[in-house]
């Protein structure tokens, strides 16, 4: 199985993966479906916090239309809670090979971190093809990462940390980037206030975020 191949659509659906801190699990079901109704489906959901596998469950099974990621997926067993938990890609700020290991026998994608050449080298060792950068913007922003572009062919890149709307089709300009991932899609006031129409809204003009190129 190509698991590029799976993660490919996910990521290509639209230019922003929204990244998400949920506190309270019975917010996710309405943030996930502002977020798809503005045009994000693909979504990732930190292992940040208690809620955040009934979380990942709960849009996995009832938010139609969306793509339900768990990020920050540090380890092997967090790979298999969010595979269990019914994530259908998981996301992770670097990469170990005790969690590597762990991918290489789920079915569910990976999309691990890199912030330099020789990770995302060892990354494409093991067949991977479509990275997370991070934390994009400290560790070098768009000039790094369009200067990783010509010595990496084949590598695409999600860059997120630091990543918002105003530089944010900048990012989606380079050749190398297949999407952007960010939080500021759903702030944290708006979840806990439950105004999903703001959710929405913002879902909507990220959605529609063209690269600046
Ligand atoms: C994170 O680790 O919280 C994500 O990378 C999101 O970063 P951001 O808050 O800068 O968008």
């Amino acid at each position: 199985m190509d698991r590029n191949a799976v993660l490919e659509p996910v990521l290509a659906a639209a230019p922003v993966v929204p990244v998400l801190t949920i506190e309270d699990a019975s917010t996710a079901v309405p943030l996930a479906r502002a977020l798809v109704k503005g045009g994000l489906p693909a979504i990732e959901i930190t292992l940040r916090t208690a809620a955040a596998l009934d979380a990942v469950k709960a849009v996995a099974a009832e938010v139609e239309g969306a793509f339900a990621g768990a990020g920050t997926v540090l380890d092997a067993a967090q790979l298999r809670q969010a595979e269990a938990a019914g994530a259908v890609f998981a996301v992770s700020p670097g990469a170990s090979p005790g969690l590597l290991d762990a991918a290489a026998d789920s079915a569910m994608p990976l999309l691990p971190g890199a912030a330099t050449a020789s990770e995302a080298m060892a990354l494409m060792e093991r067949g991977y093809e479509i990275l997370k950068f991070f934390p994009a913007g400290p560790a070098g922003g768009i000039a790094y990462l369009k200067a990783l572009a010509a010595p990496l062919p084949g590598v695409r890149f999600c860059p997120t940390g630091g990543v918002s709307l105003q530089n944010a089709p900048d990012y989606l300009g380079l050749a190398n980037v297949i999407c952007v991932g960010g939080s500021w899609v759903a702030p944290q006031d708006a979840i806990t206030a439950g105004d999903w129409q703001r959710i929405e809204e913002l879902a909507r003009q990220a959605s529609g975020l063209r690269s600046a190129a």
